[in-house]
């Protein structure tokens, strides 16, 4: 199966032609993204922790524990039987032995990302409110998997992980700007046709703004075109080959979540030879992320 929402494909002629009209949308889109929320500091400061090298479980708890709204949610999720647990988790040490750090990261950034990405949008072709934040965080994790089976290729894997939970955030601004009719493939060059930028260049708006560091921002800005991505083509080339693979199990498109759909690699052949990744390798790290999007919709579900 091909979903086309994220296709570069539609020959839309550009009419970034800096006429005074489309100058005046461009720059009314950028003051949008002042009033868009951020994460709470807490959660920035986490993101910041989660790049360190050397990461420990108490660095985790001692940021976490600052707000204890967000442990309280932490908790909850922790404990709702979705990791089968016998006894209650009442701590974030017990939950860190228990249920493990990666789990409880992710469950950190789905927590953290809830109110911010849940919305019904009018273009895009997300399922219902939810289709937009359950895609941002299976392109995070399936480019945290594929980056950490290719190790030689030096892409950060948390690094990685949050541009891809932040890789679309663009339009969350967009969407208000391309009209009352529902469009469902909205590429780029529409985009940049409508208001003068596309959803890549104005999330490097919205995440300056956050103080989010390049390392994390410039593959966002070359996701839809990864070859142009210079000194980050290796990072680019992760993202750009993890919203493909979420994209042809439409991930956040459609309910229930399928990912039974065979992935060729064929596809994505230049994504894959940057990172140094080989066909033969191509169905374990499918799998691999296969099984780490399996528990998505339980975790939305419960979070
Ligand atoms: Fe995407
Ligand atoms: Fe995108």
């Amino acid at each position: 199966m091909t979903t086309l929402q994220e296709t570069n494909a539609t020959p839309t002629p550009a009419t970034g032609d800096g006429s005074p009209e489309w100058r005046s949308v461009r720059l009314e889109v950028l003051d949008q993204v002042e009033d868009l929320p951020s994460f709470n500091s807490v959660v920035l400061e986490f993101m910041e922790v989660t790049r360190q090298e050397f990461f420990s479980a108490k660095d985790f708890e001692a940021v976490i524990c600052k707000d204890q709204g967000l442990v309280a949610r932490l908790l909850k999720v922790a404990n709702c039987g979705l990791y089968g647990r016998s006894r209650t988790i009442g701590s974030i040490p017990e939950a860190i032995v228990l249920i493990g750090l990666d789990n409880l990261k992710r469950i950190v950034y789905a927590v953290s990302s809830q109110g911010l990405m849940t919305r019904q949008m009018t273009h895009y072709g997300y399922h219902e409110d939810q289709g937009f934040w359950m895609h941002a965080m299976a392109v995070g994790q399936a480019a945290k998997i594929l980056a950490d089976a290719c190790p030689d290729s030096g892409v950060h894997g948390e690094e990685i992980f949050i541009s891809g939970l932040l890789h679309d955030i663009g339009k969350l601004v967009l969407d208000g700007f391309l009209g009352q009719r529902p469009h469902k493939q909205v590429s780029c060059e529409m985009e940049r046709s409508a208001v003068g930028l596309d959803h890549c260049e104005l999330a490097g708006h919205i995440l300056k703004q956050w103080n989010i560091p390049a390392s994390i921002t410039a593959p966002i800005a070359f996701h839809h075109d990864f070859a142009a991505g210079g000194e980050y083509l290796k990072s680019a080339a992760v993202l750009s080959l993890a919203r493909g693979v979420c994209s042809e199990w439409g991930v956040g498109y459609q309910s229930p979540l399928d990912l039974s759909w065979e992935v060729p690699h064929d596809k994505f052949a230049a994504e894959m030879v940057q990172i140094g990744l080989t066909a033969d390798r191509w169905p374990g790290v499918v799998w691999n992320i296969q099984q780490s999007l399996a528990g998505l919709e339980d975790l939305f579900a419960n979070t």
